[in-house]
């Protein structure tokens, strides 16, 4: 990606070298060679370092319960849409498919159509957020332990990691401390890899101790797997400094598929429009559409994860094993001995299972699979355990 030159200028300013300018423009061309922060290419790189090799072709019997998908997998109106589309593939926007789903998401969360932008996926404008709001002189602070943060360190932004508080929620009065004049609040609502909530008192608090120019971003991959947490899709609403994303990677089981969304004010959107084209595939869109109209289908995939999960954790407890309790389809366990040697013995029984956290070098994050994966994960962990 080339940055057009009065884009590059402001970044100059901004205090970022043109070295940087450099690394913004490749972090955003998600070239393969460059450290590209999402799930998969984490999760790809964690492989890679237990040697089980970057794209290799997996045993079809291994259960991968590393990236926190879900197995429930696209909805079947979501399927009947690609089907009915994928001949008109041909035209850019075959129907204002673009519209369509911007109108569903606007109906659902009670904001205007001004305030959506559509991307492929919640990891695009997580990046954008990154190059428009963070410089070297203005941070992004975030949880520790949380998700991301490789995208600003990579660009040369500061970064500042925070720890949660001992209820594993994000702690307001202690991010603004850490650097008062950053310029991203990071809240990752439920956090990832905790699966923990944030209530909504500490986003507030942020919104009222930050600088003028400074944004909150709530990342609400996973909120509609939780009972607890609260949408901020209101906060967008009343006009706050607030961006909010979302994914259909995860409730919606199109991870491979590719859609999400922003949610802010028509400026602050505006902010991330010059990091990227943003085409979209209408397979995806007209997949995403049809989902969103299946009113049942948040409480019911919701529902179904609870129980496969409340499932393992009664495992978990009758083992003595500790876990974080998670309103996700993920959780973190103690595994007494270095997360990487339990993942390496996991995938000898065939059970690939999450990354592990520099704070926290005991916990291994496993994602909620099918209750087959699930009754595997169980079997397979009772002869690592042993
Ligand atoms: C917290 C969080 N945010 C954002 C993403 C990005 O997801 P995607 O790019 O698939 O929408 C992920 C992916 O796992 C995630 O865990």
């Amino acid at each position: 990606m080339v940055l057009e030159s009065e884009h590059a200028e402001s970044l100059l300013q901004k205090g970022f070298s043109r070295r940087q300018l450099g690394r913004i423009a490749s972090l955003l061309t998600a070239g393969a060679a460059l450290p590209f922060y999402n799930e998969f290419a984490m999760a790809q790189d964690a492989q890679r370092r237990m040697g089980m090799g970057m794209g290799r072709r997996l045993d079809p019997d291994t259960v991968r319960i590393n990236q926190n998908e879900n197995p429930m997998g696209p909805s079947k109106e979501g399927l009947e849409a690609i089907a009915k589309i994928a001949p008109m593939g041909w035209r850019y926007s075959p129907g204002g498919e673009q519209g369509e789903l911007t109108a569903a998401i606007a109906e659902v969360e009670g904001v205007s159509t001004n305030n959506i932008s559509l991307y492929a996926g919640s990891s695009d404008p997580l990046h954008r957020v990154s190059c428009a709001f963070t410089s070297p002189g203005h941070s992004w602070t975030m949880g520790d332990p949380g998700y991301g943060g490789g995208a600003p360190a990579f660009i040369g932004s500061g970064l500042k990691r925070v720890p949660l508080r001992g209820d594993y929620a994000h702690d307001g009065a202690a991010m603004i401390k850490a650097d008062p004049d950053a310029g991203v609040y990071y809240i990752c609502n439920p956090n990832n890899p905790t699966g923990t909530v944030t209530p909504r008192k500490e986003i507030e608090y942020i919104l009222a101790n930050k600088q003028k120019d400074a944004v909150v971003l709530v990342d609400e991959a996973y909120i509609h797997f939780s009972d607890n947490a609260q949408p901020c899709s209101d906060l967008v609403k009343a006009g706050k400094d607030i961006i909010v994303l979302r994914t259909f990677s995860k409730i919606y089981g199109m991870a491979g598929l590719r859609m999400g969304f922003a949610m802010a004010r028509p400026d602050l959107l505006a902010k991330l429009r010059p990091y990227g084209a943003g085409f979209l595939p209408v397979t995806a869109l007209a997949c995403a559409a049809a989902s969103m109209k299946v009113k049942t289908l948040v409480a019911e995939r919701r529902a179904l994860n609870k129980q496969i999960r409340q499932d393992t954790f009664d495992f978990l407890e009758k083992k003595g094993v500790q876990y974080i309790p998670s309103e996700t389809n993920f959780f973190m366990m103690e595994v007494k001995r270095p997360a990487g040697d339990f993942a390496q013995a996991m995938a000898a029984q065939k059970v690939i299972v999450g990354r592990t956290w520099q704070t926290w070098p005991t916990k291994s994050r496993i994602t909620v699979g099918s209750a087959d994966d699930m009754a595997k994960f169980k079997a397979a962990f009772e002869k690592v355990w042993a």
